[in-house]
């Protein structure tokens, strides 16, 4: 298959193209600075320029026209800590997704695979009331916010999508995944996924239509 990464730089994005490699798909993917991206490596291909330029947008879809597209963008603050300033405009995440939806429908290209987190969308309600009190009121409600953006327009758009909701991300080394319910009912305050199996299951995710147009919360 030809997979367009958007976001490729980042640590979910490496392990993405890592995966999508192992599995012999061809790659492309649109970087800002492409020596972050190491050495060349057979299958992928690398075009330089931002998520937030269309003609960039455009041009990555024209290297190698994707049958799918998988986005691992983030809204970084100034550190992790989600009281940390946040360091990227409001809408980053949901512009870029709106140029991607944009040239998917120019280029005719059918699915994006979208890297959100639990508690965006339906599964807001069914989140520990501690943790949407620290989504809420610390700088990670301008992160949730570009999330539920995103949800909303590339619903509208009419695209077929599968957005993936995972709980707070770890470096660990699990890769079973265990696939909750759109509104996350039932998810644990302590629970968390590796970025490891993350990745997977995005690749999953484009591989097959089983999620399309759905947005499951996933944990280990
Ligand atoms: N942290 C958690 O516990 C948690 C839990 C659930 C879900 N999530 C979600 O997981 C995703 C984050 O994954 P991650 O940790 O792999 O992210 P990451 O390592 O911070 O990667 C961020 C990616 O976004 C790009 N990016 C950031 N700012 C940009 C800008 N201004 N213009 C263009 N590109 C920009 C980066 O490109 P450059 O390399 O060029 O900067 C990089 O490719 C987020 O959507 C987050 O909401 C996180």
């Amino acid at each position: 298959m030809r997979v367009l990464v958007i976001g490729g730089s980042g640590r979910c994005g490496k392990l993405v193209i890592e995966e999508l490699l192992n599995r012999g798909h061809q790659v492309t993917t649109l970087v800002r600075n492409t020596t972050s991206m190491g050495d060349a490596r057979p299958g992928l291909k690398l075009v330089q320029g931002t998520p937030t330029n269309l003609d960039d947008v455009r041009a990555a879809f024209q290297a190698d026209i994707p049958e799918v597209v998988i986005v691992t963008l983030n809204a970084p603050r100034a550190t992790d800590s989600p009281f940390a300033a946040p360091i990227t405009p409001p809408r980053l995440m949901a512009d870029c997704n709106a140029n991607v939806v944009k040239a998917m429908q120019e280029f005719g290209v059918r699915k994006t695979v979208i890297l959100q987190a639990f508690g965006v969308g339906e599964s807001w309600a069914n989140m520990h009331y501690v943790l949407r009190l620290l989504m809420s009121k610390s700088n990670m409600s301008y992160q949730y916010e570009d999330h539920n953006h995103t949800d909303r327009e590339v619903r509208e758009s009419g695209v077929n999508f599968v957005m993936v909701r995972p709980s707070r991300l770890v470096e660990t080394d699990e890769t079973e995944v265990k696939v909750w319910p759109n509104d996350g009912k039932g998810v644990g305050l302590m629970a968390s996924t590796s970025r490891v199996s993350v990745a997977r299951w995005l690749v999953d995710a484009a591989e097959t239509t089983e999620w399309d147009n759905t947005a499951p919360v996933i944990t280990n």
